[in-house]
């Protein structure tokens, strides 16, 4: 096993969100794998987008990294399976950030895997995401593949040279926990990267936090506008959750006007002045914790803040992923990439090793030519082989140069430049087609339909390219395009 032929017989996958299904979706068709198990915390499918209507208070800890804030947990020593007494609880980060008010921003058409439909569109509520990942395992059959409850706590190989996976299993019954270990062919890591939140370093801002409790949360803990009212509110970050936060909070009136937005970059959808309501401020600076004052870079000062809410997104995390045992890390946090990838999919030193959902772009529809290369790949189906691990590196080199010099994240894939057409179009080519009789599932096109979808249907103006430009739909209701 390594390089092709390969010698696939059992899969396992971490994850049953978004990607996960379309993992198992691609691996069942392909009908030569004898074991597909997708592992999954939750008690359903969903992923990202189950809903979580009481966020417990997560630890904020400024400027910290995955690594510190969500650490392995201590494995039990053999043999398995144990049924041992629940220790005390290590905050894992499972609830999500879905709140009240939340709607997808991607037209359905470009959102829904290729083979089933979105309920409607085009910008759905959160329940329908949720409501379709859990159908489309049942779609395909593959909902017996779920092993729900079930926490991957280590992924280590077996040996070097046979490159099977161990994986390491916890389920929780009642004050106990019941520990156990299977071994798979290959492997795909879908574990998603919205769990753990990142709140940046700021001087004094530790401090603030100890001496004001309560006051300071990061977006994945905000749910509804309700919760801030009569306070003076200040949002920091301007991405899509601080977006839809500031709109929230503003149409819902609740808040102390202005609500201050403390923003490092223009958004695109920002214009030249803050909307009504609103009032925007540079970074910030240093927190006085013995006042309860904010500065910020150009000197100003804001007192009186009761809430302040961290939109500052997230970073992936791999606790289960056991460096020692593997010989290596699997992210490099310092450079924000996955070391050794290829194509953001495949592990140039772990062959039997894949990972779907890290690229920052359309999300189910690349979950899908990702799992349908592995599935491909592994099923010795594919058009082609990777090419060599020299090659490989080379890939990885140029764009981790590209994304330097431009200053973007490695794992970021632009749309406007078609760097997004570039990527589907190497794994659309890579897969081939499925075999005359129909075995395996055909890799997805991108139609103009799709694509003229996700230039015009925007649930925000974009100021910059939509202010007087002709030709883009802003869509509110349901079922207002003929093809949505
Ligand atoms: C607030 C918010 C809004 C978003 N809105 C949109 C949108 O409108 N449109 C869009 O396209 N995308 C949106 N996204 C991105 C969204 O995350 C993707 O659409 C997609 O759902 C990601 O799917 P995934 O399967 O990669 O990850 P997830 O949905 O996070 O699924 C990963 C699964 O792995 C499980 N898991 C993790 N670790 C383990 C483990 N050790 N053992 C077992 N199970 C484990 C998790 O419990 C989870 O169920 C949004 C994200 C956020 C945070
Ligand atoms: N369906 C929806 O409507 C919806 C709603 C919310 C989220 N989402 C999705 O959820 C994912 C995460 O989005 P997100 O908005 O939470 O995170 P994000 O897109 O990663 O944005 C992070 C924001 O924080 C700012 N920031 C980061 N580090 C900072 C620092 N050190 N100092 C000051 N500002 C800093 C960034 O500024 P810069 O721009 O300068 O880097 C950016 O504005 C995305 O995929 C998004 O599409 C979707």
């Amino acid at each position: 096993m390594g390089s092709p032929p390969y010698k696939v017989k059992s899969v396992a996958v971490i994850g049953a969100g978004a990607a996960g299904a379309a993992c198992a979706a691609a691996l069942k068709a392909e009908e030569c794998f004898e074991t597909i198990k997708v592992f999954e915390r939750r008690s359903g499918a969903g992923g990202t987008w189950i809903y979580d209507p009481d966020p417990e208070p997560l630890p904020l800890s400024p400027g910290s990294l995955p690594p510190v804030l969500d650490p392995p947990i201590a494995l039990p020593n053999g043999p398995f399976p144990q049924r041992l007494p629940r220790p005390k609880r290590q905050q894992r980060f499972e609830k999500t950030p879905i709140y009240d008010l939340l709607t997808t921003n991607v037209p359905d058409i470009a959102m829904s895997f290729t083979d089933l439909s979105f309920a409607y569109g085009p910008f759905a509520p959160h329940y329908i995401p949720r409501q379709y990942i859990e159908n489309y395992f049942s779609h395909h059959r593959s909902d017996g593949y779920l092993v729900l409850d079930t926490t991957v706590e280590d992924v280590s190989l077996v040996d070097r040279t046979s490159r099977r996976w161990r994986l390491t299993l916890k389920k929780t019954d009642g004050d106990h926990e019941i520990w156990w270990q299977d071994e798979f062919d290959a492997l795909i890591i879908a574990n998603g990267h919205y769990s753990i939140p990142f709140i940046p370093a700021v001087d004094g801002l530790a401090d603030f936090i100890a001496s004001f409790p309560g006051r300071v949360e990061h977006s994945k803990t905000y749910r509804s506008p309700g919760r801030y009212a009569g306070e003076r509110v200040l949002v920091i970050g301007n991405s899509s959750s601080g977006h839809d936060v500031i709109t929230q909070l503003r149409e819902s009136g609740v808040c102390k006007p202005p609500i201050y937005v403390s923003r490092r970059s223009r958004s695109r959808w920002d214009g030249e002045k803050p909307p009504p309501g609103v009032a925007w401020k540079p970074i910030i600076r240093r927190y006085h914790a013995e006042t309860g004052d904010v500065e910020f870079v150009d000197g100003t000062r804001l007192a009186n803040v009761g809430r302040i809410i961290y939109c500052t997104g997230y970073r992936a995390s791999f606790p289960f992923w056991n460096a020692k045992t593997n010989g290596r890390p699997l992210f490099d946090y310092e450079k924000d990439l996955l070391i050794n990838n290829f194509q953001h999919t495949f592990l140039t030193d772990f062959p039997t090793l894949g990972i779907v959902g890290m690229p920052r772009v359309l999300t189910f529809r690349s979950f899908e030519y990702q799992a349908i290369a592995l599935a491909r790949l592994w099923s010795n189906r594919a058009a082609h082989a990777l090419p060599d691990s020299a090659e490989q590196r080379k890939w990885l080199e140029r764009r981790a140069d590209l994304t330097r010099q431009q200053r973007r994240r490695f794992h970021v894939i632009d749309w406007d430049t078609g760097e997004t057409m570039e990527w589907f179009r190497y794994l659309f080519e890579l897969s081939g087609l499925p075999v005359l009789e129909g075995i395996g599932r055909c890799p997805p096109t991108l139609g103009a339909a799709t694509r003229w979808a996700i230039e015009h249907v925007k649930k925000y103006p974009e100021h910059e390219k939509d202010e007087g430009a002709e030709g883009w739909e802003m869509v509110n209701e349901k079922d207002t395009l003929w093809f949505i």
